[in-house]
């Protein structure tokens, strides 16, 4: 059986959490590769609105192993309340949560290094979420983290004490204060609280559960257009988040990869700093992030919102390798007489078709082509052949113009408010 992979198309905050929550029950296992806390994922359903940052979204279905994989950088303290948030709603996580010994650690350290970062940079500030992913993942690269399985060796204290000087040495040339007195008491009890944790070598069991013929499905963080390599450089985040990703994430070969599904927003939004052509900064940007309720699920800020945008959507789908797109918060959009969409940019006097390697420092204008919009409400349309035909034909050019299927369709945020797509025929075939 392969292993599928679900991952955002923008820049994050598409609906990943609730459509891999959504797809779960097709699955035996769900495993997330990349990021660390700077995701908020959120699901609802029967009356329960839930965010997760580190935990995979299949958590909440009954004998669905889930996997925090190698490529996961983890706040043990994030990941204790987030246990604790789970066992107040009855999940029980003893048999069905495992972690991977070689996720990288989070220290109370990297967190203040990161506002110093920040603070440092000033106006070009990337906006992170301040977790500390940036710092943490630098000392991964630079050969000086700590991994989860550390915790389980006698000398862990010492290295821990012996990293964190480095980092207040490091604080001192930032002019930044190290001070941990209030930080390390929650740090060591959530220690001891990961101890007790289901510490696995994941990429074997995942290799097993392979060779067992088990389906798996690959959770992505953050997304594509915040991809450390294929992002927005510098406004990104510090990991991959492509479907690449998932095989150095989880130690799973390529030649395993399925379907790739790609999630998008049915316009665009953006947390933090860093280009952004369609953005809207006037009152239909406004009624976008109202309709939308566009505040980040992990910082509370209010997203940026703009227009869906094409030439940024066909890089991702290209870098993916996307075989599905999840049409996500359509519902959204219902209201407005007129939907633009970009199918090119303005640059440098010239009509382009793809993100250009300087839009950071260079301007890309938006060139338009005008829909039909609709005024149906659609949260409570459970059925494609119930879709305005506007919205149909939204869909269809989406489609002409990616060359790529929209299999599921989302209406709201609740997990009944997802729509399959009968001519697509996706998942019945998983
Ligand atoms: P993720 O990080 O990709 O999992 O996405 P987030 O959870 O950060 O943000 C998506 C937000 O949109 C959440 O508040 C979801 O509950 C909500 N949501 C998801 N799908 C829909 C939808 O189709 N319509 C509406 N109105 N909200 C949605
Ligand atoms: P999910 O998984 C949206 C953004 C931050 C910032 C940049 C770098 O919920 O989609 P970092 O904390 O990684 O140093 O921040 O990336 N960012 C996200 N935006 N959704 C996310 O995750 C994000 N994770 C990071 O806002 O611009
Ligand atoms: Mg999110």
């Amino acid at each position: 059986m392969p292993v599928d992979v679900l991952l955002g198309l923008q820049w994050g905050d598409e609906g990943k959490g609730k459509i891999v929550d959504f797809i779960t029950p097709h699955y035996d296992v769900v495993a997330r590769f990349q990021g660390g806390p700077n995701a908020g994922h959120t699901l609802e359903f029967n009356g329960i609105k839930h965010v997760l940052h580190t935990i995979p979204s299949g958590i909440f279905r009954d004998g669905i192993i889930n996997i925090v994989g190698n490529g996961v950088v983890i706040d043990p303290i994030t990941l204790e309340k987030e246990i604790e948030a789970l066992k107040k709603l009855n999940v029980d996580i003893s048999k069905k949560l495992f972690i991977s010994r070689k996720a990288h650690l989070i220290i109370p350290t990297h967190r203040l290094l990161d506002a110093a970062s920040e603070a440092l940079k000033g106006k070009g500030k990337i906006g992170s979420t301040l977790r500390g992913i940036g710092p943490t993942y630098m000392d991964k690269t630079g050969r000086n983290g700590l991994r989860v399985g550390d915790v389980e060796s006698k000398d862990f204290l010492a290295r821990y004490r012996n990293l964190c000087e480095k980092h207040c040495e490091l604080l001192k040339h930032m002019n930044y204060p190290c001070n941990l007195d209030e930080l390390e008491p929650d740090f060591f009890k959530s220690i001891d609280a990961l101890r007790s944790l289901n510490l696995v070598d994941s990429e074997h069991l995942l290799n097993k559960y392979l060779s067992e013929g088990k389906k798996i499905l690959a959770e992505g963080a953050q997304g594509s257009l915040l991809d450390i390599d294929f992002g927005s450089y510098p406004f990104v985040t510090s990991s991959n988040t492509v479907t690449a990703g998932a095989c150095t994430g989880l130690g799973i070969s390529p030649r395993h990869i399925g379907k790739v599904y790609g999630i998008f927003k049915a316009y665009c939004t953006r947390v933090g700093s860093g280009p952004f052509p369609t953005e809207l900064n006037d009152s239909t940007g406004e009624q976008l992030r109202k309709a939308g309720n566009e505040f980040g699920s992990t910082t509370g800020r209010p997203r940026r919102t703009g227009w869906l945008d094409l030439p940024a959507l066909n890089y991702a789908i290209m870098i993916n390798g996307v075989t599905d797109l999840i049409m996500m918060k359509g519902d959204v959009l219902s209201g407005f007489e007129t939907l633009e969409v970009c199918t090119h940019y303005s640059y440098r006097g010239k009509k382009i078709d793809y993100m250009p390697f300087d839009i950071v420092h260079e301007e890309a204008l938006p060139v338009y082509e005008q829909l039909k919009g609709w005024n149906t409400n659609l949260t409570d349309i459970h059925l494609e052949s119930e879709f305005p035909s506007e919205l149909s034909q939204y869909i269809s050019y989406i489609e002409e113009q990616t060359k790529v299927p929209v299999s599921l369709v989302s209406v709201g945020p609740d997990r009944t408010q997802t729509i399959e797509r009968k001519m697509v025929l996706t998942f019945q075939g998983i």
